[in-house]
């Protein structure tokens, strides 16, 4: 399964949702999230991202971790995307920017 990390929080560039075959990823305000169930394991999400967000469970860095159950979860709570859309608004800036959980909005 992949995950989706802290580096899309307040980005949310989308370019990831629209090579998904299986519809499987899930927007909210500020991020989004892959619903293990529907994931195929494919990969193609992974270089289609500019911020480098998405990862396979078993390659997260150790800060990371906590992102699978926050997937998981969210995946439940929030809607299908499919189409990518405009980033928000600042996503470059904050593209770089670590320690981005404190920001997450649900
Ligand atoms: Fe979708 Fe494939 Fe990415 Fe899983 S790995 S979220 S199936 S594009
Ligand atoms: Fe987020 Fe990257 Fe997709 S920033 S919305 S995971 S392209």
């Amino acid at each position: 399964t992949f995950v989706v990390t802290e580096a899309c929080i307040r980005c949310k560039y989308t370019d990831c949702v629209s090579v998904c075959p299986v519809d499987c990823f899930h927007e909210g305000p500020n991020f989004l999230v892959i619903d293990p169930a529907g994931c195929i394991d494919c990969g193609v999400c992974v270089p289609e991202c500019p911020a480098s967000a998405i990862y396979e469970e078993a390659d997260l860095p150790v800060d990371q971790q906590a992102f699978v159950a926050i997937n998981a979860r969210l995946a439940q709570q929030w809607p299908v995307i499919n189409a990518a859309k405009e980033p928000l608004s600042d996503a470059e800036q904050w593209a770089d920017v670590k320690g981005k959980l404190q920001y997450l909005e649900e």
